[in-house]
Formats: C-alpha cells, sequence, structure tokens
C-alpha cells in the first residue's frame, strides 16, 4: 500500500517525544524502473517491471488527514515532496541528524542514494529499516547489499539483519559505528 500508514504508525511512536519526523514522497508514484530493477514477485499482477511505472502514488492530503488523525502536531512533521533524487540535490530542509529511517521507495536507484544520504547523518545505533528487501522488485536487495559491502570493507560499520521472511521482507541495517 502506499497511503501514508507507515508514516503515521511511527509518527504515532513519536507522539510524546519531541523530535520531528521527515516524510518524503514523488507523490507521483513509483519512477521508471532501472535494469536493476528485474521483477521478482509480481504483486500487482501486471506483467513487467515498465507495468509499474506510477503505481502505488498517494495522495499528500492522505498522509496529512493520516498524521491528522492521530493528533500529530504539524509542527513535527516535513513532507518533502518530489522525487527523492531532486530533493536530495535541491532541499534546504533536509534532516541534519537522524536516528531512525524507514525507507521504502522500491527500485534501486532511490534505495542506493537514500542510503547513501543517511550515511552521511546518522551515527553510532541509528537504525535504518528498507522495505522489500528480496521482494517485487530486485533492485532493493541489490542496493542494500552493495551499500553494507561498500560500508564494511575496512570495519564493521552497519550490521544487516534479515528477519525471517514469516514477519514480512525487509533488512534492518544497525550502525555500528
Ligand atoms: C511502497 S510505496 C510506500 C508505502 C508507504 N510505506 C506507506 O505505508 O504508505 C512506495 C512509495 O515510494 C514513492 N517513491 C518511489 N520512488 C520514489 C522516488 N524516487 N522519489 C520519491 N518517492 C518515490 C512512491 O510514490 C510510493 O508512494
Amino acid at each position: 500500500m502506499a497511503q501514508g500508514e507507515t508514516s503515521a504508525l511511527i509518527a504515532n511512536e513519536m507522539l510524546s517525544s519531541n523530535k520531528t519526523i521527515h516524510l518524503f514522497n514523488s507523490f507521483e508514484g513509483l519512477p521508471k524502473p532501472t535494469e536493476k530493477d528485474q521483477l521478482k514477485d509480481d504483486i500487482f499482477s501486471l506483467g513487467s517491471m515498465d507495468a509499474y511505472t506510477g503505481t502505488m502514488s498517494c495522495p499528500e492530503e492522505m498522509v496529512r488527514s493520516r498524521l491528522k488523525a492521530i493528533s500529530f502536531p504539524h509542527e513535527k512533521f516535513v513532507i518533502h515532496k518530489g522525487f527523492i533524487e531532486q530533493i536530495l540535490e535541491d532541499d534546504s530542509n533536509l534532516p541534519q541528524k537522524v536516528r531512525f529511517a524507514f525507507v521504502d521507495f522500491d527500485f534501486y536507484e532511490p534505495i542506493k542514494l537514500t542510503l547513501e544520504f543517511l550515511h552521511q547523518v546518522t551515527s553510532k545505533d541509528a537504525i535504518i529499516i528498507v522495505d522489500d528487501y528480496d521482494y517485487f522488485s530486485l533492485g532493493t536487495k541489490t542496493a542494500v547489499d552493495e551499500f553494507v559491502e561498500e560500508k564494511n570493507s575496512s570495519e564493521k560499520v552497519y550490521e544487516c539483519l534479515i528477519p525471517n521472511t514469516k514477519f514480512g521482507y525487509f533488512a534492518v541495517l544497525a550502525r555500528k559505528g
């Protein structure tokens, strides 16, 4: 689904904290896949990876109304609207320090870029969850595996935990250094 449910779930856990949640979405659905995004699980039975372009879009208003429904204060969230590739270049209001991130972009390019960004703004004990690891598009697993291998090349900076798939398909990156 792509209806702001995860955002509301995480925001709900932050109700009593003074931290800000930063939400990133194109609000235009999935971009065009690249070659690294081979279709592993045809979740909507569309027949090809290309056919998923533009799917999973969600109106910004839906995210806002879900946050409103849990009485999440508007001064504690920032919505970054646009493709992450552009946002990371142009946006002057990016988070400077991140302790927890949930990455759910489905495709290789945006996930790899996001992980590189998060590497700059996280430190020891940060947790990054990447959804759909080894599920739907193979690009997610490729992006995570490449990132972890590169960052751990001289010392172990990330522990990568892959839970049993009965809990879902995701990778947990725990920053160790
Ligand atoms: C699987 S959905 C996320 C669902 C979300 N976790 C929820 O509970 O609503 C993937 C989302 O990533 C967004 N997306 C994919 N690639 C993106 C990119 N390059 N930049 C910004 N948003 C992107 C899509 O618009 C889509 O809403």
